[in-house]
């Protein structure tokens, strides 16, 4: 995990993001997407703008793979997001093994099926909800930008949302709640700036989180209380890793 010649000197976060990111395609409509099959690493998947930069964490867990024979990738990329979350100070979050991998990447879901940075509320809510997540959940889980950073050669973004992007904390939701947040100016895509420091960053999609009267009141708990929400993303982290997952009975 830790690597000082690595961003923030922590794989962490990247490996946080390739399990929400292999998980979150899941649709209960036609129960299509999710982790199992590990999908993510084969085409087209793999090469989903969305996915620019998950091949980094991906080459890296290669050496775990091959010292456990038995344990597939599907479950690697799953439980290496668990094990971050826990690095990094945040809750354990139940994990159990049993996805298989598929061969190819023809069972990969369509491209369009992940929340994008740049639109609002009805985006997110229309995306989570597909995935089978109420509000509290969602807001939940995006809480997970407490850790990690935008860079601009994968998804555009720039920056961080808290000062210790190493550390599973509720800071995402305090600055949110607490800091003033202006449009940055510069010829990036559209993100937010905090006003008094210009140090942390915002997508539009986390100012959704503040704008939408029903995902504010998450906001404003999890800004307060965050063993609440360190609980509460253990479950849907949890939940969010085991979408469409079917395991033997016996577990
Ligand atoms: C509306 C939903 C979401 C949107 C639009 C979104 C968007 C993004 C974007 C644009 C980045 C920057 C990628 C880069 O340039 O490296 C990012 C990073 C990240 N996201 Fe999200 N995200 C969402 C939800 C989530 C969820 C649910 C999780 C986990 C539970 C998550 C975990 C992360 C982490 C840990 C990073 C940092 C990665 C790193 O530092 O390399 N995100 N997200």
């Amino acid at each position: 995990m830790d690597d000082n010649n690595y961003v923030d000197g922590n794989y962490g976060p990247l490996f946080v993001r390739l399990g929400w990111l292999a998980s979150g395609t899941y649709s209960r409509f036609d129960s299509t997407g999710g982790s199992n099959g590990g999908c993510i690493r084969f085409e087209p998947q793999s090469t989903w703008p969305v996915n620019k930069g998950l091949s980094i964490a991906r080459d890296r867990l290669q050496s775990v793979y091959h010292d456990h024979p038995g344990l597939t990738y599907a479950d690697l990329y799953t439980l290496a997001a668990v094990m971050a979350i826990e690095q990094m100070g945040g809750p354990t979050v139940k994990w159990r093994h049993g996805r298989v991998d598929y061969e190819d990447g023809k069972k990969s879901p369509p491209a369009n099926r992940l929340p994008s940075a740049s639109q609002g509320a009805q985006n997110i809510r229309e995306i989570f909800s597909r995935m089978s997540f109420n509000d509290r959940e969602t807001v939940a889980l995006i809480g997970a930008h407490s850790v990690g950073r935008c860079h601009t050669d994968r998804s555009g973004f720039e920056g961080q949302w808290t000062s210790t992007p190493t550390t599973f904390s509720n800071e995402f939701f305090r600055h949110l709640l607490e800091d003033t947040w202006q449009e940055r100016h510069w010829q990036g895509p559209k993100q937010f700036e905090d006003v008094k420091t210009k140090s942390l960053m915002r997508l539009p999609s986390d100012m959704a989180l503040i704008q939408d009267p029903e995902f504010k009141i998450y906001v404003i708990e999890y800004a307060n209380n965050g063993s609440r929400f360190a609980l509460d993303f253990a479950d849907a982290f949890e939940k969010l890793l085991e979408l469409g997952v079917d395991f033997p009975s016996s577990y």
